[in-house]
Protein backbone atom coordinates (compact mmCIF):
# COMPACT_ATOMS: atom_id res chain seq x y z
CA UNK A 1 0.00 0.00 0.00
CA UNK A 2 1.22 3.49 -0.42
CA UNK A 3 -0.20 6.20 1.94
CA UNK A 4 -0.69 10.05 -0.44
CA UNK A 5 -3.27 11.34 0.65
CA UNK A 6 -6.13 10.71 3.19
CA UNK A 7 -8.34 8.33 0.90
CA UNK A 8 -5.54 5.87 1.57
CA UNK A 9 -7.00 5.99 4.50
CA UNK A 10 -10.12 3.11 4.65
CA UNK A 11 -11.41 4.08 8.39
CA UNK A 12 -9.83 7.11 10.07
CA UNK A 13 -11.73 6.11 13.44
CA UNK A 14 -9.58 2.47 13.60
CA UNK A 15 -6.41 4.45 12.79
CA UNK A 16 -6.38 7.21 15.03
CA UNK A 17 -7.84 4.26 17.89
CA UNK A 18 -4.25 2.57 16.87
CA UNK A 19 -2.60 5.59 16.41
CA UNK A 20 -3.08 6.20 20.37
CA UNK A 21 -2.74 2.45 21.06
CA UNK A 22 0.81 3.40 19.48
CA UNK A 23 1.33 6.41 22.24
CA UNK A 24 0.81 4.27 24.82
CA UNK A 25 3.84 2.07 24.33
CA UNK A 26 5.51 2.82 21.26
CA UNK A 27 8.14 0.20 21.17
CA UNK A 28 5.30 -2.17 21.19
CA UNK A 29 6.56 -3.13 17.68
CA UNK A 30 10.32 -2.88 17.34
CA UNK A 31 10.81 -6.65 15.63
CA UNK A 32 7.72 -5.39 13.13
CA UNK A 33 10.61 -3.25 11.25
CA UNK A 34 13.47 -5.02 11.85
CA UNK A 35 15.83 -5.67 8.80
CA UNK A 36 14.12 -3.10 7.07
CA UNK A 37 14.59 0.57 5.62
CA UNK A 38 12.94 3.72 5.16
CA UNK A 39 14.49 6.18 2.95
CA UNK A 40 13.47 9.96 3.51
CA UNK A 41 13.52 12.12 0.79
CA UNK A 42 13.41 15.98 1.32
CA UNK A 43 13.13 18.22 -1.91
CA UNK A 44 11.99 20.94 0.62
CA UNK A 45 12.94 21.88 4.50
CA UNK A 46 11.44 20.14 7.74
CA UNK A 47 11.63 19.58 11.44
CA UNK A 48 8.80 17.89 12.41
CA UNK A 49 8.24 15.55 9.30
CA UNK A 50 11.73 14.66 9.35
CA UNK A 51 12.49 13.34 13.51
CA UNK A 52 8.50 12.12 13.62
CA UNK A 53 8.75 10.20 10.75
CA UNK A 54 12.36 9.11 11.73
CA UNK A 55 11.47 8.74 15.49
CA UNK A 56 8.15 6.27 14.07
CA UNK A 57 10.48 4.00 12.31
CA UNK A 58 12.76 3.84 14.50
CA UNK A 59 9.92 2.60 17.44
CA UNK A 60 9.32 -0.34 14.91
CA UNK A 61 12.89 -1.08 14.50
CA UNK A 62 13.37 0.18 11.38
CA UNK A 63 16.58 1.23 10.05
CA UNK A 64 16.28 4.89 8.00
CA UNK A 65 17.97 6.86 5.39
CA UNK A 66 17.72 10.32 4.96
CA UNK A 67 18.60 12.68 2.00
CA UNK A 68 17.92 16.32 1.61
CA UNK A 69 17.43 15.55 -2.43
CA UNK A 70 16.51 19.01 -2.96
CA UNK A 71 20.36 20.24 -2.25
CA UNK A 72 21.99 17.50 -2.28
CA UNK A 73 20.48 14.87 -5.25
CA UNK A 74 20.87 15.27 -9.02
CA UNK A 75 18.01 17.84 -10.60
CA UNK A 76 15.57 15.40 -11.80
CA UNK A 77 13.75 15.21 -15.34
CA UNK A 78 10.09 14.03 -15.17
CA UNK A 79 9.28 14.62 -18.75
CA UNK A 80 8.99 11.63 -21.20
CA UNK A 81 11.50 11.61 -24.27
CA UNK A 82 13.01 14.90 -23.28
CA UNK A 83 16.14 14.77 -24.39
CA UNK A 84 18.61 15.88 -21.25
CA UNK A 85 20.76 18.39 -22.69
CA UNK A 86 20.64 20.99 -19.96
CA UNK A 87 20.29 21.18 -16.26
CA UNK A 88 18.80 18.30 -15.29
CA UNK A 89 21.13 15.55 -14.90
CA UNK A 90 19.24 12.36 -13.73
CA UNK A 91 15.92 11.03 -14.64
CA UNK A 92 12.72 9.70 -12.38
CA UNK A 93 12.56 6.69 -13.99
CA UNK A 94 16.21 5.88 -12.97
CA UNK A 95 16.60 7.57 -9.73
CA UNK A 96 12.95 5.60 -8.19
CA UNK A 97 14.22 2.30 -9.51
CA UNK A 98 17.87 2.87 -7.77
CA UNK A 99 16.22 3.83 -4.79
CA UNK A 100 13.84 1.16 -4.56
CA UNK A 101 16.86 -1.17 -4.59
CA UNK A 102 18.34 0.37 -1.31
CA UNK A 103 15.09 0.20 1.24
CA UNK A 104 11.72 -0.99 1.35
CA UNK A 105 10.02 1.94 2.26
CA UNK A 106 10.42 5.74 0.24
CA UNK A 107 8.83 8.54 1.87
CA UNK A 108 8.79 11.64 -0.21
CA UNK A 109 8.43 15.73 0.45
CA UNK A 110 7.79 17.85 -2.73
CA UNK A 111 5.68 20.80 -2.15
CA UNK A 112 4.04 22.80 -4.68
CA UNK A 113 5.74 25.46 -6.76
CA UNK A 114 2.81 27.81 -6.79
CA UNK A 115 3.58 28.91 -10.35
CA UNK A 116 1.34 26.32 -12.19
CA UNK A 117 -1.63 24.98 -10.96
CA UNK A 118 -1.64 22.17 -13.54
CA UNK A 119 1.83 21.03 -12.97
CA UNK A 120 1.46 21.44 -9.03
CA UNK A 121 -1.59 19.19 -9.10
CA UNK A 122 -0.18 16.89 -11.42
CA UNK A 123 2.55 15.99 -8.60
CA UNK A 124 5.12 15.09 -10.98
CA UNK A 125 7.69 13.97 -8.24
CA UNK A 126 5.28 11.88 -5.77
CA UNK A 127 3.93 10.25 -8.82
CA UNK A 128 7.03 9.60 -10.65
CA UNK A 129 7.99 7.65 -7.34
CA UNK A 130 4.45 5.78 -7.32
CA UNK A 131 4.72 5.36 -11.48
CA UNK A 132 8.44 3.87 -11.37
CA UNK A 133 9.22 2.62 -7.83
CA UNK A 134 8.36 -0.82 -7.00
CA UNK A 135 8.29 0.10 -3.23
CA UNK A 136 5.48 1.77 -1.00
CA UNK A 137 5.51 5.50 -0.59
CA UNK A 138 4.50 7.78 1.73
CA UNK A 139 3.38 11.44 1.55
CA UNK A 140 5.49 13.71 3.13
CA UNK A 141 3.94 16.76 1.82
CA UNK A 142 3.18 17.13 -1.66
CA UNK A 143 1.73 20.02 -3.83
CA UNK A 144 -1.60 19.09 -2.84
CA UNK A 145 -1.56 17.70 0.57
CA UNK A 146 0.02 16.80 3.71
CA UNK A 147 -1.89 13.56 4.98
CA UNK A 148 0.59 12.58 7.93
CA UNK A 149 -0.05 16.24 9.36
CA UNK A 150 -4.08 15.71 8.79
CA UNK A 151 -3.82 12.49 10.52
CA UNK A 152 -1.92 13.69 13.43
CA UNK A 153 -4.61 16.51 13.46
CA UNK A 154 -7.37 13.60 13.63
CA UNK A 155 -5.12 12.01 16.46
CA UNK A 156 -5.11 15.57 18.30
CA UNK A 157 -9.14 16.26 18.00
CA UNK A 158 -9.95 12.64 19.26
CA UNK A 159 -8.22 13.33 22.16
CA UNK A 160 -9.04 16.94 22.93
CA UNK A 161 -13.05 17.22 22.17
CA UNK A 162 -15.19 17.32 24.81
CA UNK A 163 -18.63 16.97 22.92
CA UNK A 164 -19.53 14.47 20.27
CA UNK A 165 -20.12 16.96 17.59
CA UNK A 166 -17.46 20.02 17.74
CA UNK A 167 -17.56 23.16 15.83
CA UNK A 168 -14.35 22.93 13.89
CA UNK A 169 -12.87 26.27 12.38
CA UNK A 170 -10.31 26.11 9.97
CA UNK A 171 -9.60 30.41 9.21
CA UNK A 172 -6.84 31.74 6.83
CA UNK A 173 -4.04 34.05 8.41
CA UNK A 174 -2.02 36.88 6.45
CA UNK A 175 1.54 35.71 5.80
CA UNK A 176 4.55 37.27 3.86
CA UNK A 177 5.29 34.60 1.95
CA UNK A 178 2.90 32.82 -0.33
CA UNK A 179 2.41 28.93 1.55
CA UNK A 180 0.94 26.18 -0.94
CA UNK A 181 -2.51 24.60 0.09
CA UNK A 182 -1.43 21.00 1.19
CA UNK A 183 -1.80 21.74 5.08
CA UNK A 184 -5.28 23.05 4.45
CA UNK A 185 -6.63 20.76 1.73
CA UNK A 186 -6.00 17.56 3.48
CA UNK A 187 -7.00 19.15 7.11
CA UNK A 188 -10.32 20.11 4.86
CA UNK A 189 -10.35 16.14 3.75
CA UNK A 190 -9.91 14.89 7.30
CA UNK A 191 -12.41 16.78 8.69
CA UNK A 192 -15.33 15.62 6.13
CA UNK A 193 -14.83 12.08 7.94
CA UNK A 194 -15.41 13.52 11.08
CA UNK A 195 -18.71 14.28 13.04
CA UNK A 196 -18.67 18.14 13.69
CA UNK A 197 -19.90 21.36 12.77
CA UNK A 198 -16.93 22.90 10.48
CA UNK A 199 -16.88 26.52 9.00
CA UNK A 200 -14.38 27.81 7.04
CA UNK A 201 -12.99 31.57 6.81
CA UNK A 202 -10.88 33.75 4.68
CA UNK A 203 -10.75 36.87 2.57
CA UNK A 204 -13.02 37.09 -0.67
CA UNK A 205 -10.19 35.68 -3.26
CA UNK A 206 -8.66 32.89 -0.63
CA UNK A 207 -11.46 30.29 -1.60
CA UNK A 208 -9.78 26.65 -1.75
CA UNK A 209 -10.75 24.04 -4.72
CA UNK A 210 -14.22 23.60 -4.49
CA UNK A 211 -13.84 19.93 -5.07
CA UNK A 212 -11.64 19.39 -1.96
CA UNK A 213 -14.24 21.78 0.56
CA UNK A 214 -17.51 20.56 -1.45
CA UNK A 215 -20.45 21.52 0.77
CA UNK A 216 -18.32 22.89 3.72
CA UNK A 217 -19.82 26.74 4.80
CA UNK A 218 -17.56 29.46 4.11
CA UNK A 219 -18.03 32.67 5.77
CA UNK A 220 -16.19 35.54 5.20
CA UNK A 221 -16.64 37.25 8.76
CA UNK A 222 -13.71 35.87 10.40
CA UNK A 223 -14.91 36.97 13.98
CA UNK A 224 -18.50 35.25 13.12
CA UNK A 225 -16.97 32.44 12.29
CA UNK A 226 -15.33 32.02 15.17
CA UNK A 227 -18.31 32.35 17.87
CA UNK A 228 -18.87 29.80 19.64
CA UNK A 229 -15.76 27.38 18.32
CA UNK A 230 -14.69 24.47 20.16
CA UNK A 231 -11.15 24.67 18.17
CA UNK A 232 -9.99 27.04 15.59
CA UNK A 233 -7.15 25.61 13.05
CA UNK A 234 -5.20 27.87 11.62
CA UNK A 235 -3.31 28.52 8.64
CA UNK A 236 -2.48 30.56 5.73
CA UNK A 237 -2.72 29.68 2.46
CA UNK A 238 -2.04 31.27 -1.06
CA UNK A 239 -4.70 31.75 -3.40
CA UNK A 240 -6.26 28.92 -5.24
CA UNK A 241 -8.27 30.77 -7.81
CA UNK A 242 -5.82 33.70 -8.75
CA UNK A 243 -2.71 30.80 -8.31
CA UNK A 244 -0.12 31.12 -5.67
CA UNK A 245 -1.03 34.73 -5.68
CA UNK A 246 -1.20 36.70 -2.24
CA UNK A 247 -3.87 38.95 -2.11
CA UNK A 248 -4.57 40.04 0.79
CA UNK A 249 -1.72 40.92 4.26
CA UNK A 250 -4.60 42.73 6.47
CA UNK A 251 -3.30 42.17 10.00
CA UNK A 252 -6.64 41.97 10.98
CA UNK A 253 -7.16 38.49 10.06
CA UNK A 254 -4.08 37.13 13.00
CA UNK A 255 -5.60 34.77 15.54
CA UNK A 256 -6.37 36.77 18.75
CA UNK A 257 -6.99 35.19 22.11
CA UNK A 258 -10.36 37.26 21.82
CA UNK A 259 -11.16 36.21 18.54
CA UNK A 260 -10.03 32.32 19.90
CA UNK A 261 -12.53 32.84 23.04
CA UNK A 262 -13.03 29.58 25.15
CA UNK A 263 -11.84 27.47 21.61
CA UNK A 264 -8.14 25.47 21.61
CA UNK A 265 -5.96 26.46 18.71
CA UNK A 266 -4.37 24.25 16.32
CA UNK A 267 -1.57 24.81 13.80
CA UNK A 268 0.76 22.65 12.27
CA UNK A 269 3.65 24.43 12.14
CA UNK A 270 6.13 26.47 11.94
CA UNK A 271 4.21 29.44 12.25
CA UNK A 272 4.79 33.44 12.73
CA UNK A 273 4.57 34.69 15.80
CA UNK A 274 1.78 37.63 15.55
CA UNK A 275 1.72 37.48 12.20
CA UNK A 276 -0.31 34.48 11.95
CA UNK A 277 -1.34 34.28 15.77
CA UNK A 278 -0.66 36.46 18.76
CA UNK A 279 1.77 35.92 21.47
CA UNK A 280 -0.87 35.05 24.08
CA UNK A 281 -2.55 32.41 22.23
CA UNK A 282 0.93 30.54 21.15
CA UNK A 283 1.71 30.62 25.23
CA UNK A 284 -1.50 30.20 26.34
CA UNK A 285 -2.95 26.92 27.93
CA UNK A 286 -5.62 26.85 24.52
CA UNK A 287 -2.71 26.27 22.10
CA UNK A 288 -2.51 22.41 21.22
CA UNK A 289 0.19 23.40 18.81
CA UNK A 290 3.03 21.16 20.69
CA UNK A 291 0.75 18.10 21.22
CA UNK A 292 -0.56 17.87 17.61
CA UNK A 293 3.85 17.82 16.80
CA UNK A 294 3.90 14.77 18.68
CA UNK A 295 1.09 13.06 17.77
CA UNK A 296 2.51 13.30 14.44
CA UNK A 297 4.99 10.39 15.51
CA UNK A 298 2.11 7.94 16.37
CA UNK A 299 0.39 9.13 12.74
CA UNK A 300 3.26 8.25 11.06
CA UNK A 301 3.58 5.14 12.89
CA UNK A 302 0.37 3.86 12.35
CA UNK A 303 1.25 4.23 8.30
CA UNK A 304 4.75 2.77 8.42
CA UNK A 305 2.99 -0.30 10.56
CA UNK A 306 0.42 -1.13 8.12
CA UNK A 307 2.87 -1.15 5.00
CA UNK A 308 5.00 -3.14 7.44
CA UNK A 309 2.54 -5.54 8.01
CA UNK A 310 1.35 -5.69 3.82
CA UNK A 311 5.16 -6.48 2.96
CA UNK A 312 6.83 -8.33 5.56
N1 LIG B 1 4.03 20.60 10.07
C1 LIG B 1 5.09 20.22 9.37
O1 LIG B 1 4.99 19.47 8.39
O2 LIG B 1 6.29 20.68 9.87
P1 LIG B 1 7.66 20.62 9.08
O3 LIG B 1 7.49 21.41 7.82
O4 LIG B 1 8.68 21.22 10.01
O5 LIG B 1 7.98 19.19 8.76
Amino acid sequence: MNYLSIKDIDSLKDWVSEAKKLKENPREYTSLGQGKTICLLFFNNSLRTRLSTQKAAMNLGMEVMVMNFGSEGWQLEFGDGVIMNEGKSEHIKEAAKVVSQFCDIVAIRAFAGLRDKEADEAEVVLNGFVEYASIPIVNMESSVGHPLQALADAITLDEQHTKERPKVVLSWAPHPRALPHAVANSFVEMIHLQDADVVITHPEGYELDAAITKNIHIEYDQIKACENADFVYVKNWSSYKEYGKILSQDTNWMMTQEKLGNAKFMHCLPVRRNVVVEDAVLDGNQSLVIEQANNRTYAAQVVLKKILNEIN
